[in-house]
C-alpha cells in the first residue's frame, strides 16, 4: 500500500513540518505501508539534503516540476535538483494546477521530465462532475490517453496513476466516492490502461485513490482491494489524523 502524503500549501511552519516528518518515519516501520511526503519545495532540501534512498519507507516527492530543462527561467524548480536532493516521485497534473491552466500537454511534458531524471510521476485524473449521461468515462478515457498515448512502453508500466475526482476533493469522508463506486471505477481504468499495456500490464499499474480520504473511510476505500494506495491531502498534515490514517491500512 503507497500512501502519498499531499501537504499542499496547509503546511507553513517547519516545527510542524518536522513533526510531520517524525512521524512518518515512526509509522513507517512495516514494508506493506510505504509513505511518501509531498511537502512545500523548499521543506525538500532541508529533509533530504542529496540523501533520498529508494529503498528508505519514507520517499518524497515535489508537489509540481517545471516544464523547462533549466536556464534563464525565473522562478523554477527543474527535474534535476529534485532528482539531485533525493526526490523520488512528483505529482503532476494535480487538479488544483490544472484549474491554474495547465494542460494535458504541458502535464505530457513534464512526465517526461521527471523520467528524464529518474522520478516516478503521480499523474492525477477525475472528472469535475458526475453527469447522468457518464460523459465522465469518456473524460477520462481522453485523460488517460493524453497521460499514456506518448509515452514509451517501459514508462506506461511506470507511471503511478491517482484517480481524484475533483467533486470528492477537500470534502469530508461521507462525501467521498462511495467505496463500491471506487472500485468500479479502478476497474475502469484498468480496462482503459489495457490499450496501452499489453498482456497483464494494466494490471500492475499503480492507481491511488484521492479525495477527502480520512480515517473514517481509509479502510472501506480500501477493502475492494483495487486501489493499490492513496494520495491524501487535508487529513495527512495533521500528526494524529496522518497517523490513524496509515495504522488503518497497516
Ligand atoms: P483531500 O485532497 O484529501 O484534502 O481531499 C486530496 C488531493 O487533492 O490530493
Amino acid at each position: 500500500m503507497l500512501i502519498v502524503a499531499n501537504w499542499k500549501a496547509y503546511v507553513e511552519q517547519l516545527t510542524k513540518a518536522k513533526a510531520l516528518v517524525a512521524s512518518a518515519k515512526r509509522l513507517a516501520t512495516k514494508k506493506e505501508v510505504q509513505i511518501v511526503l509531498a511537502p512545500p519545495a523548499p521543506y525538500l532540501g532541508m529533509f533530504l539534503n542529496g540523501k533520498g534512498l529508494k529503498k528508505e519507507l519514507v520517499q518524497f516527492a515535489s508537489q509540481d516540476i517545471s516544464d523547462s530543462t533549466g536556464g534563464a527561467v525565473t522562478g523554477e524548480v527543474t527535474a534535476a535538483v529534485l532528482a539531485e536532493l533525493g526526490v523520488t516521485y512528483s505529482i503532476l497534473g494535480h487538479s488544483e494546477r490544472r484549474a491554474l491552466g495547465e494542460n494535458d500537454a504541458l502535464i505530457a511534458s513534464k512526465i517526461q521530465h521527471a523520467f528524464a531524471h529518474g522520478i516516478t510521476p503521480i499523474v492525477c485524473i477525475g472528472e469535475r462532475e458526475r453527469d447522468p449521461e457518464a460523459q465522465y468515462l469518456q473524460f477520462l478515457r481522453s485523460q488517460l490517453a493524453a497521460v499514456f498515448g506518448p509515452l514509451e512502453q517501459k514508462d506506461r508500466m511506470r507511471i503511478v496513476l491517482a484517480y481524484e475526482p475533483i467533486w470528492a476533493i477537500g470534502k469530508s469522508a461521507t462525501e467521498s466516492i462511495a467505496p463500491h463506486d471506487l472500485n468500479e471505477m479502478v476497474l475502469y481504468i484498468r480496462k482503459l490502461l489495457a490499450e496501452y499495456l499489453p498482456g497483464r500490464g494494466a494490471e500492475k499499474v499503480t492507481i491511488l485513490y484521492g479525495g477527502s480520504v480520512e480515517p473514517g473511510n481509509i479502510r472501506d476505500l480500501a477493502a475492494g482491494g483495487q486501489v493499490d494506495g492513496f494520495l491524501i491531502g487535508h487529513a495527512s498534515v495533521e500528526v494524529p489524523t496522518f497517523s490513524a490514517l496509515v495504522k488503518a491500512v497497516s
